[in-house]
């Protein structure tokens, strides 16, 4: 049988960071080695947000230096801790200046339609009626296309409060959702923001964010202030073939 195509999706990375003992860059630097070392290589990887933690250009050039170490295509959105600006410049993404950073890409069995959930100077995430706009005439060129929506923050109600206060906007994700299901071909959405596995659905179509790389959050469903848990770092794996579409979460290695 076909070995299936493979999206990676890493997330959260936070280069820049000092929320814990452990370094951000090395522990991005032990997932990539992780996706390095799976059986069968990637075809191409997403980093779902947040790849730094002040948004500086060179927290931005150690997070595309360590995934040109892949050697496969990697394509990036910005998440609240990043600045827009330079996280264009570093990874030469369409579009002007600090305006929001959406593009789709074709990877060949699956398209890669990328939002910006970001508010500049936020921690929580919204979609204006342009973005969205943007993404339905992005999602009406290519109807048959098996197509994967990437954001940073989930279109998901958490039930943590302290996740749920810097989530997107509950408006903005019912009207995602709307436009979302006016396009048959959306299998998937993908995130990152809230540091842990979380699954749900928007318009019928399966959510799902992936670990950080970094540091977790607890599953405490009380929990008005983040608090970090010690737990595994991952990241997610998507894997399409035949025009059908399984996504999985790998922990990153031990070393
Ligand atoms: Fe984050
Ligand atoms: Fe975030």
């Amino acid at each position: 049988m076909d070995e299936p195509f493979l999206l990676v999706q890493l997330s959260d990375p936070h280069v820049g960071a000092d929320w814990i003992d452990a370094d951000p860059l090395e522990q991005f630097a032990a997932a990539v080695e992780s996706v390095r070392s799976m059986p069968q290589a990637p075809d191409a990887v997403l980093v779902s947000g947040d790849l730094t933690e002040h948004g500086a250009d060179a927290e931005c050039e150690a997070v595309r230096e360590t995934l040109a170490t892949l050697d496969v295509p990697f394509h990036v959105l910005p998440g609240n801790h990043d600045v827009r600006e330079p996280i264009r410049r570093a990874f030469e993404l369409p579009g002007e200046a600090d305006e929001p950073i959406q593009y789709a890409v074709d990877l060949g069995p699956v398209r890669l339609v990328v939002l910006d959930t970001t508010i500049p100077g936020e921690d929580a995430g919204a979609l204006d009626a342009d973005r969205l706009g943007w993404l339905d005439a992005a999602l009406a060129q290519e109807p048959e296309a098996l197509t994967v929506i990437a954001m940073h923050h989930p279109p998901l109600v958490s039930c943590v409060p302290a996740l749920d206060r810097i989530a997107l906007a509950l408006a903005d994700q019912r009207a995602l959702g709307d436009v979302v299901g006016r396009h048959a071909q959306v299998q998937r959405l993908v995130a990152g923001h809230v540091h842990r596995v979380m699954a749900g659905q928007l318009a019928g179509r399966a959510a799902l964010t992936v670990p950080s790389t970094y540091v977790q959050t607890q599953l405490d469903f009380s929990m008005e202030e983040i608090e970090l848990a010690d737990e595994p770092p991952g990241f997610g794996v998507h894997a399409v073939r035949d025009g059908e579409l399984s996504s999985h979460v790998q922990p990153v290695a031990r070393t």
